[in-house]
């Protein structure tokens, strides 16, 4: 039995430079700056242009979580690569990722778990860490939103939420128990996968998009809001509860917790019902939206460069997101 643990060397972001406003939507469709800011909190998001892909931001974010590891590219092992909007059907994007940053014959792994795939790429890359198998994994959420939203009053219950961006975190190797992910805790239901789903294009469908499916909007995401808000101030107080009693923490114990940024009434809920100061979570779905598998480390990078997050910390990452999916992270970082 390998006795390796593991923890986060660096983490990096990188969103668009594109800023879309809530105006701006209310240019496209009937919405409006105030019904955004006061059922979901957000005010901004941003936009790819120019053709810019998943993989490019990606990659941006990645170079910037390497340079705070302090840990060149040619010693990454592997890439595990979380998002709902892959650049392509297939190949997986890692591979394009892998590409860019100029690496060879490493493993990509692409992995399908939403708003909660970071905490599950996360909890693969302890576990790959603590076999001894590989030493340090680049884990990367990273979304392109504005190319699949509905931007007409049809769809603007799901269009207003969502943005584009990327994060990423290198997982090593610890050292100490100062720093080390200290448990991952992963869930998924099924039972009621098509409350937030994207139906079209299919491969169980035969042809795998019709024009009538287009005109009925199954090529865009659609989602039963208000179970899914259930959803989320459900299970998420549930992971957090979970990893508390797994590491014997209390509230007081943790120093910051970083929740999913899918819409800050949710969190600000969730906070509310566990009894955590509101200084100990930290939110950023104000600028950015929801950016789904990029958010936590988008929200986690942002902690860190204003000092929230520092060496030591006791960490909570915690997710909830379409499968239905859900989980949690406690580190020391
Ligand atoms: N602007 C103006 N009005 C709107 C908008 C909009 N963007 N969207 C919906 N409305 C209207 C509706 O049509 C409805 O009108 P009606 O009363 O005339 O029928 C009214 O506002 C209320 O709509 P509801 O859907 O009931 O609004 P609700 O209070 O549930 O808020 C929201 C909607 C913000 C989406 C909420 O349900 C929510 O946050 N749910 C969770 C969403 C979420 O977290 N999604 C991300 C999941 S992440 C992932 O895994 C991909």
């Amino acid at each position: 039995m390998s006795s390796y643990r593991s923890r986060i060397l660096g983490v990096g972001a990188y969103v668009p430079p594109r800023v879309v406003t809530n105006h701006e939507l209310a240019s496209l469709m009937e919405t409006s700056n105030e019904w955004i800011i006061e059922r979901t909190g957000i005010e901004e998001r941003r936009w790819v242009s120019d053709g810019q892909t998943g993989a490019q931001m990606a990659a941006k974010a990645s170079e910037q979580a390497l340079e705070r590891a302090g840990v060149p590219a040619q010693d990454v092992d592997m890439i595990i690569y979380a998002t709902l909007s892959p650049d392509y059907n297939f190949p997986g994007t890692g591979v394009f990722v892998q590409r860019l940053l100029g690496l060879k014959e490493i493993p990509c792994l692409d992995i399908r778990q939403q708003c909660t795939g970071f905490i599950y790429g996360l909890s693969i890359a302890d576990s790959f860490i603590r076999s001894g198998q590989y030493k340090n994994i680049l884990v990367i959420g990273s979304e392109i939103h504005s190319s699949g939203i509905d931007v007409t009053t049809r769809g603007r219950d799901v269009a207003v939420l969502f943005g584009d961006g990327a994060g990423a975190a290198l997982v090593g190797r610890a050292v100490d128990d100062q720093q080390l992910i200290l448990s991952t805790h992963l869930h998924a239901d099924g039972s009621e996968a098509e409350i937030l789903w994207t139906e079209y294009p299919a491969s169980c469908h035969n042809p795998r998009i019709t024009v009538e499916a287009m005109n009925e909007a199954k090529h865009f995401p659609r989602m039963v809001g208000k179970k899914v808000f259930k959803h989320a101030v459900t299970r998420m107080p549930q992971a957090i509860m979970e990893g508390m009693v797994k590491n014997q923490v209390q509230l007081k114990d943790i120093d910051m917790v970083i929740p999913h940024q899918a819409n800050l009434r949710i969190n600000q809920m969730v906070a509310q019902m566990i009894g955590l100061p509101p200084e100990k979570m930290h939110n950023n779905i104000q600028k950015y939206g929801n950016t789904t598998a990029a958010s936590i480390p988008i929200c986690m990078n942002e902690a860190i460069e204003l000092g929230k997050i520092q060496r030591g910390h006791l960490v909570c990452l915690v997710a909830f997101g379409a499968g239905l999916t859900w989980g949690s992270v406690f580190l020391r970082y």
